[in-house]
């Protein structure tokens, strides 16, 4: 009788296991709310964040997490206003939002190419400024393989598309990326006084910097 009672006390126990670790397996293979989140964004920024839908879309592969965090929290409460994200980072919190910044950080940065034309007018451009005009060297804030400054929250440039830079530094320039007046401030002033000649030289630059 007692062995009989210890005995059915083991089969029950036994099952229970089984149960939990095929609950565990299950578990594994459903994706998390973060998987189906990062799906989303891949849509549009690439499974590597790097091979965005449109020339437009941002690479944010081997960005700096401090700038993606900042960003992200500007987009999220319509600082940075970005029609196409609208809705896509509401109610998160900025736990989650430095998650998301953390798993695009250590993606590796992906390198495009320049075209020839205007290369070395970019160069000078991107490493010694515009002295006339009182235009500060990117360098100087962005570094000189465009690696960004991780600590001051300067984004990375390495690589970054063609028309996403040339998009950006036209909205400085027109005050339509008008965030915080120290921080995005540094943009609008630099970018005030660049023409549409020498934005596009400075961004094929960028486009094969590393
Ligand atoms: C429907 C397309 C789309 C989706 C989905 C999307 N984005 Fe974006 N995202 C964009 C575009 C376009 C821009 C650039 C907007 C601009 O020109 O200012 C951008 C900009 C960004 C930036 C700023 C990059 C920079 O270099 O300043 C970050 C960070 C970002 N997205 C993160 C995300 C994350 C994280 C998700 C998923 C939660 C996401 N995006 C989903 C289209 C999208
Ligand atoms: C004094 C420091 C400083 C200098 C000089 C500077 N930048 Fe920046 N740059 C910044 C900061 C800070 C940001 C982020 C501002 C924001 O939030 O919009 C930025 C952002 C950018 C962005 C947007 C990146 C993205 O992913 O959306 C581009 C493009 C850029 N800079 C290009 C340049 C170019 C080209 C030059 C030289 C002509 C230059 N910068 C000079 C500090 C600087």
């Amino acid at each position: 009788m007692r062995f009989l009672k210890w005995a059915s006390f083991a089969t029950a126990l036994l099952a229970t296991t089984a149960n939990a670790a095929a609950n565990a397996t299950a578990n594994a293979e459903e994706p998390t709310a973060f998987d189906i989140t990062i799906q989303v964004c891949a849509s549009c920024h690439g499974q590597d964040g790097a091979s965005g839908i449109a020339p437009d879309y941002p690479n944010l592969a081997g960005q700096n997490a401090r700038y993606l965090l900042t960003q992200m929290q500007m987009i999220q409460s319509g600082e940075r206003p970005v029609p196409l994200m609208a809705g896509q980072l509401d109610g998160k919190s900025e736990e989650e939002l430095l998650r998301l910044a953390e798993y695009y950080a250590v993606m590796p940065v992906k390198v495009g190419r320049s075209k020839e034309e205007s290369l070395d007018t970019g160069m000078r451009i991107y490493r010694g400024g515009i002295m006339a005009k009182g235009v500060a060297a990117c360098s100087a804030c962005h570094s000189p393989t465009g690696a960004g400054n991780a600590p001051a929250g300067f984004p990375v440039l390495s690589g970054q598309r063609f028309d996403y830079v040339v998009a950006q530094l036209v909205a400085y320039r027109e005050g339509l990326r008008n965030t915080d007046a120290d921080y995005g401030g540094m943009m609008r002033g630099v970018a005030s006084r660049l023409t549409d000649t020498e934005i596009r030289a400075v961004a094929n630059y960028i486009q094969g910097l590393y």
